[in-house]
Parts: structure tokens; C-alpha cells; sequence
């Protein structure tokens, strides 16, 4: 952002915040009213990652990392969760998909945040013995996510795919509904509608046939994971969140505890949510793109970080994170 503001002749000003288990660590919640204040009087949140194995292994844990993220989503009001899933093209032998495939696939997921059985009542019941986690959509959440997600096929190869369970689950068949409804509003654009376990198989199969995929919060969780592997790497992923307000954005990767203090963490991910902030929340596109730029240059020339280093490019520079982010830098 440094960086950026040099070259531009902008200046950004930072405030920082604890979420998840440090916040946890210091001061019991994992979202402390103080960080969502300090993120609701901010442009946007520039955004780690969330998760620490002590609580992934113990599921009776009340208090989890995981809880910020969500309370945050919710109280910004972060209803829209977009996850381009773009190959580099010098990353094509990084993926485990084979090349003549992948070329080419360019993918812009429309996740929607805010709804669904991440949020509806969950509990207990029979003594503990059952457990239950209702899942839940409104007409207008539904709505508001498919004209986001229309609008941007627009600006793209004008092709909508919309994912659910609409033979076996109620809120897909709302879903499916009211897609088809706002569909009639962009005749110009192309729709179809696909099972969330056919779109698993065909993400695979033949990735170029997706444009814009709207899909609805835990079925975007699992296909966005599954499709990070067309970017060659988790590490390679950027997303933005928007709703009204501030808008959030991240990678999509998880705080990653294997590899803590080991220095081989691939920045791009974050360097490249950066690149979207500047873009959408501060309407910076010439800004976004440089930095696009110089990620797309240290690539070109040849440096990867372990995760998308592969046996196919043997000239390959592994570099670790600290050294990667200084190419990038170097190339902004
Ligand atoms: C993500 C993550 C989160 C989610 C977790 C950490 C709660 O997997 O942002 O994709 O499930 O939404
Ligand atoms: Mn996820």
C-alpha cells in the first residue's frame, strides 16, 4: 500500500486491530467492540486470516477464532463475498490439473456471506445427543447477491451460473426462484442453473465454461476451496467483501499453523486482496492494476514461493515470503 501511495502520490492511513485468537488471547472476545469501531470509521479492513488448531481439535470450545470473522461479516453487513479464481499463466504446471484444461479459466465467484446455516439457530437436543443447525434465506438476500452477481457478468463474458439443492433443500428452491426472477432484468446475460455436486464435478471437468458463479454461503465455502486449485495454490487467492459499507478483504486461505514462524507463506494472496481494495472500496483501478502487474512480473521472472513452485518449471526461484514481497515491491 506503501508502495502504492509513493508511486500515485496518495497517501493511506492505517489503524490496526485484533480479531480471532490473538483478540481471544487478549482480551477474551474474539471480535472486541473496539476493533469493530476501529472498523466501522475505516475506508476498508485489510484482513489476516482467522483459526488456531487448540480450538479445531477441541470442539467444546465456546469461545473460537472463527466467531470474529463471522460477527464481523454480520455486523459490516458483508453480504457479498467475491472470489476471483484467475490463473497466472506462468502458474499453469503448478496446478494439478493439467494444463490444456485449465488455460484460460477465469472464474468470479459471488459467495453470499451473511445468510444460510452459518447463521440460523444451531443447538442440541436429547441431552446433547442430537445436534441441529437450521438454514435460512430470505427473498431480498437472495435478491440483492444475484444482481451483484449479474451485474458483474456484464463487465465479463455475460454468463451467470447460479449453484443450489433445489431437488432436495427448501432454501435452494427460494434461491432458484427469485435467481430466475432477476435473471428476466438482464436479458443480455446468460443464466443457468446448476446442482452444487454436478458444479463440484464440472469445475474440474472444464473450468473455462464458468464466468460468474452465485452460489449461497456453505456450498461458495466448499467451491471456492475446490476451485482454488485452477489458481494453482490457496496461497494464489485474494477476495473482497462488500455489503453497503467498509468492505473487508482477505485470502482465502486460513492463518496456516503448520507453517507458523517458518517464513514460506505465500504473500500473494494478500498482496493481491490489497489489489482489490484499491480497486472496489477506494476506486483505484489504475492503483489495483499496477500491483496486479508486479505480481504477474515476479512470476514472469521466475520466482515462486514452495507452494507453486513445480517440477515443470525448473528455472523456478523459490523464495520465501519476506523475499517474495520485496520483488513485488521492487516491480511496483
Ligand atoms: C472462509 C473460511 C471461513 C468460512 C471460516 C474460517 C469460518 O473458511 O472464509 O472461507 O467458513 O467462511
Ligand atoms: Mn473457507
Amino acid at each position: 500500500m506503501d508502495a502504492i501511495a509513493a508511486k500515485f502520490g496518495h497517501s493511506f492511513t492505517y489503524d490496526e486491530a485484533l480479531i480471532g485468537h490473538v483478540a481471544i488471547e487478549a482480551t477474551g472476545s474474539p471480535l472486541p467492540d473496539e476493533s469493530l469501531e476501529k472498523m466501522l470509521h475505516s475506508d476498508a479492513v485489510l484482513f489476516g486470516a482467522v483459526g488456531h488448531p487448540k480450538y479445531d481439535n477441541d470442539p467444546s470450545a465456546r469461545v473460537r477464532p472463527e466467531q470474529g470473522l463471522l460477527k464481523m461479516r454480520k455486523e459490516l453487513g458483508l453480504y457479498a463475498n467475491l472470489r476471483p479464481i484467475k490463473l497466472f499463466d506462468e502458474l499453469l504446471g503448478a496446478s494439478s490439473i493439467k494444463p490444456e484444461i485449465l488455460k484460460g479459466a477465469d472464474i468470479l465467484f459471488f459467495r453470499e456471506l451473511t445468510g444460510d446455516i452459518y447463521f440460523g439457530e444451531k443447538g442440541r437436543k436429547n441431552n446433547g445427543d442430537t445436534a441441529y443447525d437450521v438454514a435460512e434465506y430470505s427473498r431480498y438476500e437472495v435478491e440483492r447477491i444475484a444482481r451483484k452477481a449479474f451485474d458483474a457478468a456484464r463487465t465479463r463474458r455475460k454468463k451467470v451460473c447460479s449453484v443450489d439443492k433445489a431437488n432436495v433443500i427448501e432454501t435452494s428452491r427460494l434461491w432458484r426462484e427469485v435467481v430466475q426472477k432477476v435473471a428476466k432484468e438482464y436479458p443480455d446475460v446468460e443464466v443457468e442453473h446448476q446442482f452444487v455436486d454436478a458444479t463440484a464435478m464440472l469445475l474440474i471437468k472444464d473450468p473455462r465454461r464458468f464466468d460468474v458463479v452465485v452460489t449461497a454461503n456453505l456450498f461458495g465455502d466448499i467451491l471456492t476451496d475446490e476451485a482454488s486449485q485452477i489458481a494453482g495454490s490457496m496461497g494464489m487467492l485474494a477476495s473482497a467483501s462488500i455489503g453497503d459499507g467498509t468492505g473487508v478483504y482477505e485470502p482465502i486461505h486460513g492463518s496456516a499453523h503448520d507453517i507458523t514462524g517458518k517464513g514460506v507463506a505465500n504473500p500473494l494472496a494478500s498482496i493481491l486482496s490489497a489489489a482489490l481494495l484499491l480497486d472496489i472500496s477506494f476506486g483505484m483501478k489504475a492503483e489495483s492494476e499496477a500491483v496486479i502487474a508486479a505480481v504477474d512480473g515476479v512470476l514472469k521472472a521466475g520466482f515462486r514461493t514452495r507452494d507453486i513452485a513445480d517440477a515443470t518449471t525448473p528455472t523456478a526461484k523459490v523464495l520465501g515470503t519476506e523475499a517474495m514481497g520485496a520483488e513485488v515491491l521492487k516491480l511496483i
